[in-house]
């Protein structure tokens, strides 16, 4: 039998005597022939799919076209499963786990025969666990994400998964919307495979893994039942076999330029908040140093150029069908590091080269953006977020982003919404909603709260936006003047555990100042009556998160999860 020595699977497949004989008796267990032990690469195909996270359910037929392309190359596919993240249904929230499937997942590639792996994902929490798993191992590594829906269609208009999902609910608080309308506009919405369709948190970590360099071009955009995501999953299986080959790996492409660029992709596509927390936890496990100031440090010259809700008008089919994202990164220019190279083997510019606008009403130019550079993600800082803050600007009401109102504050988002809907709540359009224990401690696992459905009295009045704040996150699909990921979180004995009802704050988004208007020695006089809330949990996978989870402004991993890990495997039992 040939064989590649030099290849990692080669110490199980090359094997001699008893050893060897169980690592490929085993697997022709599953009627392979002996060729695949000649030393061609192995290749891992790690797949979030499940029918429990919907916008994962067509990966196992994404996979078959990795594998079309990774035999095409000469490689030998292995499809196996990594835990799979659905942010519907997962309760409390799908961002608890997604520690646990990034340590999963780098479990998994370094103790499997793997000379590189393909990580399939789509929704939301799937495609930065992968990323980070990835990270740490640093094994060949390209990203497959699963494509958005097609467009939501209700009632002869174009509708946003998730975006539309708040309108519809403020449309029933108010009587605008029966309960018959929704469980129709609900089909209407989830119309295909796919993730969340607006440039929510799933097309944000697509965009910004393409914008980094670990996945093909244009992957990020391809609708989920388009002929070309297929297209383009076995071209990635071509794609990992060269990798391996070339043993480019995950920490030669993520590099401190390819996070620069893909913090400015993200502030020209309007991108999620959510990518702050998921780009910091995978720049820890590189060892890439970067900051939650390096969002509005770079973001400050980058104008967003994607009309895409929630702060725009479009959706990702039409972003597709527009150019997609190499015509945002052509249009970044000299904004982005050109000269990172990424898993094409080929630099970003080149990648970019000539990819065509055929829009300009989803993908604006640099000399007329959609929006003025600036109005991406803004860090806020003050006495109640000394640790930082960030405010999606896009996505919020300008004439609030300079505002001081008095406090109403809510020590979760159960007690805020079991009075949402009282009419004799104490609150106008100025009041400063305050939502806490809401962080990664907190909650546990940093749920998306932040953006609490306004008073029921405030909204038949009219009003459309207040301001928010809370130590939580928000789905990239939501919009409003909301201020999230305060730190240190309330749990951890933040400033924000010590906000009273009727306390004023001020929100001074120019100036990226929160300030809670009390004076030091009252604080001090609080603090010293505050006591932490009792452990979320006592014992499995809550209680060692929540033991080691770190602020959001570290990325919210857990401390012994930063860094390397490598690929090495220490013992070996056989
Ligand atoms: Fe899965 Fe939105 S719920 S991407």
């Amino acid at each position: 039998m040939a064989n590649n020595g030099d290849r990692r699977s080669a110490a199980w497949f090359g094997a001699t005597g008893r050893a060897g004989m169980a690592y490929r008796s085993w697997m022709r267990s599953q009627g392979f022939t002996p060729e695949v032990f000649d030393g061609r690469p192995v290749i891992g195909i790690a797949t979030t799919w499940s029918e429990l996270a919907p916008c994962n359910a067509h990966l196992h037929r994404v996979a078959e076209s990795v594998k079309r392309g990774v035999w095409q190359a000469g490689g030998f596919p292995l499809e196996f499963p990594a835990m799979a993240l659905g942010e519907t249904l997962l309760r409390p929230t799908a961002m608890l786990y997604r520690n646990l499937l990034a340590m999963e997942a780098e479990e998994l590639f370094r103790a499997n025969p793997l000379d590189g792996v393909v990580l399939l994902s789509g929704c939301d929490k799937t495609t930065p666990g992968l990323l980070m798993a990835a990270a740490s191992v640093d094994l060949p590594a390209i990203m497959v994400t699963g494509g958005p829906k097609l467009n939501g269609k209700y009632q002869g208009t174009d509708v946003g998964s998730g975006t539309a999902v708040w309108r519809w609910e403020e449309d029933m608080v108010a009587g605008r919307m029966t309960q018959e309308e929704c469980f129709f506009a609900e089909a209407c919405m989830s119309r295909s495979d796919g993730h969340c369709m607006t440039m929510g948190t799933a097309s944000t970590m697509a965009s910004v893994a393409e914008a980094l360099g670990m996945q093909l071009p244009y992957s990020a955009a391809w609708p989920a039942v388009d002929a070309r995501r297929y297209e383009t999953a076995q071209r990635a299986g071509q794609v990992i076999v060269d990798l391996v080959n070339s043993d480019l790996t995950p920490s030669a492409i993520m590099t401190r330029a390819a996070f620069e660029n893909a913090i400015r992709v993200n502030a020209a596509i309007g991108g999620s908040t959510n990518a702050v927390i998921h780009l910091l936890a995978i720049a820890g496990r590189l060892g890439v140093p970067l900051s939650l100031d390096d969002f509005d440090t770079l973001a400050a010259d980058v104008p967003t150029l994607v009309n895409l809700q929630p702060s725009g008008q479009y959706l990702m089919e039409d972003f597709c069908y527009a150019g997609g994202l190499p015509a945002v990164m052509r249009e970044l220019g000299g904004l982005l590091h050109g000269g990172a190279v990424t898993v094409t083997g080929r630099t970003v510019a080149e990648n970019v080269a000539e990819a065509p606008c055929w829009n300009r009403d989803v993908i604006y130019p640099m000399d007329a953006p959609f929006q003025p550079p600036g109005t991406g993600t803004a860090v806020l800082r003050g006495n109640l977020a000394p640790d930082g803050a960030v405010i999606k600007q896009s996505a919020a009401s300008p004439h609030l982003l300079k505002h001081r109102g008095r406090a109403l504050v809510f020590d979760s988002p159960e007690a805020y919404h079991a009075v949402v809907a009282d009419e004799d709540l104490d609150a106008d359009e100025d009041t400063v909603l305050v939502i806490r224990y809401c962080g990664p401690r907190g909650y546990p696992g940093m749920p998306e709260v932040s953006n609490v459905p306004l008073p029921k009295k405030l909204l038949n009045r009219g009003v459309r936006d207040m301001v928010r704040i809370c130590d939580g996150r928000m789905s990239g699909t939501a919009y409003g003047t909301v201020v999230l990921h305060v730190t240190p979180e309330a749990a951890a004995g933040g400033a924000l555990a010590l906000v009273r009802t009727g306390d004023w704050i001020t929100l001074d988004v120019p100036s990226r100042a929160l300030t809670l208007e009390v004076s030091d020695e009252e604080l001090a006089r609080r603090r010293a009556q505050w006591t932490a809330p009792p452990p979320a949990a006592s014992r499995g996978w809550t209680r060692l998160y929540t033991d080691h989870v770190l602020q959001a402004d570290s990325g919210a991993d857990l401390d012994f999860l930063v860094g390397a890990s490598g690929h090495e495997v220490p013992r070996d039992s056989h």
